[in-house]
């Protein structure tokens, strides 16, 4: 095991030091951007983790990696603010609202083949197998947008329909994470799948957390506006729930674009109160987050490796932003 301030350290030096090509600058500024704005860097945190399991030391092979899985997750944000009309990311500007649409296109799709080049960084003899795990893992999240998208204009979704398609736009890349650090790191397979497993149902977890901070955080530390789910229509995790719990009035609530952005927001959050949702909401994280864990237990990982990944998860489920 490394210790948790060499990975946190490396985690910053990574990003301090990271290059992209100067220009034309109309396309890579916004890469440094949004890179230099930072965010919490949870995935190449846990790909770095699941790698220390097995390895003493941290090198290339598993630094541009992990690099690449930060890109390629800032790239989906570049694109996933356009779709969700959303101003703010990180408490900055986001991309289309700073330079244009057109720029958070292009800027997005040339960011996604930066990944790809910091993937392919990995070591040669296990390249086919990392570009596999990371090209499924970015198509299914596209399919995880798609559905996404696809729910804010339907009236009724199904919780099991919600949790697949969480799982495909936020669980898949950070097990995702977690696996490429532990066949970076030499891992046999089976292990490889159980801290697959633990990092799926961790984002889980952690979406169910953004949807709940969507509604219920605080604007200047989560970093995105307060509500922005709400004024989408998305069936959020709150809003789903929220329907099995039998909230009266909530589609009608949600799908009226007549009323003022913050009377409707006030509005719908109080048809979450009136069914307990927010509580549910941190009960569900919690449980997730110990089924995440009881994965990571059945991988039967060296010395160390499990308390590891026990702190990951508490510190993930006890998030504020
Ligand atoms: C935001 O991801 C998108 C989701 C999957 C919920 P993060 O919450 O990891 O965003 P940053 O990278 O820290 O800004
Ligand atoms: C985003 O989900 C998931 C991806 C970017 C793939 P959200 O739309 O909930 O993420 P935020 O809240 O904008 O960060
Ligand atoms: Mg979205
Ligand atoms: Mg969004
Ligand atoms: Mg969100």
């Amino acid at each position: 095991m490394i210790a948790d301030t060499i990975l946190d350290q490396a985690v910053k030096d990574l990003f301090d030091g990271i290059r992209f090509q100067e220009g034309p600058e109309g396309l890579y500024d916004p890469l440094r951007y949004m890179i230099a704005i930072g965010g919490k860097r949870i995935r190449p945190r846990l790909c770095l983790t699941t790698y220390s399991i097995y390895k003493q030391a941290l090198t290339e092979e598993i630094l541009q990696p992990a690099a690449g899985l930060e890109v390629f997750h800032t790239f989906t944000l570049i694109h996933d603010d356009i779709m969700d009309h959303s101003p703010l990311r990180r408490g900055n500007p986001t991309v289309w609202k700073k330079w244009s649409e057109d720029t958070a296109i292009l800027s997005g799709d040339v960011m996604s083949i930066d990944a790809y080049k910091r993937i392919a960084q990995a070591p040669a003899s296990i390249l086919p197998e990392v570009l596999q795990l990371f090209s499924k893992t970015a198509s299914e999240v596209c399919d995880g947008q798609q559905l996404d998208m696809d729910f804010e204009k339907r009236n009724i979704v199904r919780m099991s329909e919600y949790m697949q398609m969480i799982g495909l736009k936020t669980g898949v890349l950070i097990a995702c994470a977690a696996r490429m650090g532990a066949l970076i790191g030499g891992a046999s397979r089976e292990s490889q799948q159980h801290l697959y497993d633990y990092g799926y149902l961790l984002g889980l977890a952690f979406q169910v957390a953004d949807d709940y901070l969507d509604a219920y955080g605080d604007e200047k530390v989560f970093g995105k506006p307060i509500g922005g789910d709400i004024l989408n229509g998305k069936k959020s995790w709150l809003t789903v729930r929220a329907v099995e719990l039998g909230a009266k009035g909530l589609e009608e609530a949600l799908a009226d674009n007549t009323a003022a952005p913050e009377e409707k927001i006030a509005l719908v959050k109080a048809l979450y109160n009136s069914v307990g949702v927010a509580e549910e909401a941190r009960k569900t994280i919690g449980e997730l987050s110990a089924q995440a864990i009881g994965k990571a237990r059945e991988a039967a990982l060296p010395e160390g490796g499990l308390e590891a990944l026990e702190h990951f998860a508490h510190a993930l489920v006890g998030r504020v932003k």
